[in-house]
C-alpha cells in the first residue's frame, strides 16, 4: 500500500472513531493514537527523509495536511464534549456553570469603628474592660446623679434630646444620653471597687451641623475606681494613651476645666495634625484640639453610688472618638465620616 493511500486510510479510521468518542478521556487517548509520537502519522512524516524528492512532496503535503484535519477534528470534537458537559450539569443541578463568577464586593469597618477597637485595645492592655450602656437614658444617670441637677448650668452645655412619652413607669423623663458618663454610675451602682472601665458608644446632642458638630457622634469613657487612686495615674493612663496612639513626637496638653461630676477637672488637648500647631479651619485657629474631658471622681458622686470616698478614689475620662481619626489623618470635616462617600470610606 502507497504511503498515500496509507494516509487515505488512516483519516477514514481516525475521524470515524472520533466521531463515536462520548467523553474526554478517550477523546484524550484518540490523541495520543493518531497524533501522538508513536502514531502512524508520526512514523510516516519521519519516513519521508527516506523518500525521493518527488514522492517527498507528495506524501509531505499528503501527511501535513491529514495532521492539520486531525488536530482540527480534535479541537472541535473537544470543545463539543465541552459544551455538552456543561448543559448536561445545567440541566441536573440547574446551575449554570459556564456563568462568570458574581463579584463579591469586600467590605471594610468604618474608620470609626476600626479607631474605636484600637482604643480599646489600648486600655485593655493597661487592664480596663470593656463595656456598653444604653443609648436612651434616664434623666437620673445623664444628669442627676452626675451632679448636675435641673437647674444647674451644666444642662445648657448638653442641648439634650428628650424622648417624648420616654419615662420610666410615668415617673422619670428620658433622653438620648448626651453624653457616656451615665455608665459611670451605672457601673459603680452595681460592681463594687476596685474596677477599671471603658465605654464606647453613640451619643447625641441637639446641635447645629457644621464642620466639628453633628447630632449623633461617639465617645469613650473611662473610669477608674481604687483606693489610692491619684491625679497622677489620671495623667499617666491618659499620656500613655497619646503616646500610644499619635506617637512621641505629637506634643499633648493638660489644663483645667470644669465638670459637675469631677474635681479637680481637666482637658487633654492634642497638637493640630492639619496645622501642626499654627492654626486652621480643624483645630478653630487655636492649634490645639481638646480630645476629652477628665478628672478625679467627685467625693458626692461616690456617696451616690455608696463608695465611700474616705476609702475610695477615682479617675473618668470622656473623649470624642471621631476627633481622633480627624486629628491622626487630617481629615478636616466631622459630616465626611457620616455621609456614606465610598470614595472617603474606603481610604480607612
Ligand atoms: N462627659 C463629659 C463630656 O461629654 C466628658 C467627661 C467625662 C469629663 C468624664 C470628665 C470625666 O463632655
Amino acid at each position: 500500500m502507497s504511503a498515500i493511500q496509507q494516509l487515505e486510510e488512516l483519516k477514514t479510521t481516525a475521524l470515524a472513531e472520533l466521531d463515536e468518542i462520548a467523553d474526554l478521556r478517550r477523546l484524550a487517548s484518540w490523541r495520543v493514537r493518531y497524533l501522538g509520537k508513536k502514531s502512524r502519522l508520526t512514523g510516516i512524516l519521519r519516513g519521508l527523509a527516506g523518500l525521493s524528492l518527488e514522492e517527498k512532496k507528495a506524501v509531505g503535503a499528503a501527511a501535513n495536511k491529514l495532521k492539520l484535519t486531525l488536530e482540527e477534528g480534535f479541537e472541535q470534537w473537544q470543545q463539543a464534549l465541552r459544551d455538552k458537559r456543561v448543559l448536561a450539569s445545567t440541566e441536573k443541578e440547574g446551575i449554570d456553570i459556564s456563568l462568570p463568577g458574581r463579584f463579591q464586593p469586600a467590605g471594610r469597618l468604618h474608620p470609626v469603628t476600626q479607631v474605636t477597637a484600637e482604643i480599646n485595645d489600648i486600655f485593655i492592655s493597661m487592664g480596663f474592660e470593656v463595656v456598653e450602656g444604653p443609648e436612651v437614658e434616664l434623666d437620673y444617670y445623664n444628669f442627676e446623679a452626675l451632679n448636675i441637677p435641673r437647674e444647674h448650668p451644666a444642662r445648657d452645655t448638653m442641648a439634650t434630646l428628650w424622648v417624648d412619652h420616654g419615662t420610666d413607669g410615668g415617673q422619670q423623663p428620658m433622653l438620648l444620653r448626651t453624653h457616656t458618663s451615665p455608665m459611670q454610675i451605672r457601673v459603680m451602682e452595681k460592681v463594687p471597687p476596685p474596677l477599671r472601665i471603658v465605654v464606647p458608644g453613640k451619643v447625641y446632642r441637639y446641635e447645629a451641623t457644621d464642620a466639628t458638630h453633628i447630632p449623633m457622634f461617639y465617645q469613650i469613657e473611662g473610669l477608674a475606681v481604687d483606693k489610692g487612686i491619684t491625679m497622677a495615674d489620671l495623667k499617666g493612663t491618659l499620656y500613655e494613651f497619646a503616646r500610644r496612639f499619635f506617637g512621641e513626637d505629637r506634643r499633648v496638653r493638660f489644663r483645667c476645666d470644669y465638670f459637675p461630676f469631677v474635681e479637680p477637672g481637666a482637658e487633654m488637648a492634642i497638637e493640630c495634625a492639619v496645622c501642626r500647631g499654627s492654626g486652621c479651619r480643624l483645630c478653630g485657629s487655636s492649634g490645639w484640639i481638646e480630645i476629652l474631658g477628665a478628672g478625679m471622681v467627685h467625693p458626692w458622686v461616690l456617696e451616690r453610688v455608696n463608695i465611700d470616698p474616705e476609702i475610695y478614689s477615682g479617675f473618668a475620662f470622656g473623649m470624642g472618638i471621631e476627633r481622633i481619626p480627624m486629628l491622626r489623618y487630617g481629615v478636616d470635616d466631622i459630616r465626611l465620616f457620616y455621609g456614606s462617600d465610598l470614595r472617603f470610606l474606603r481610604q480607612f
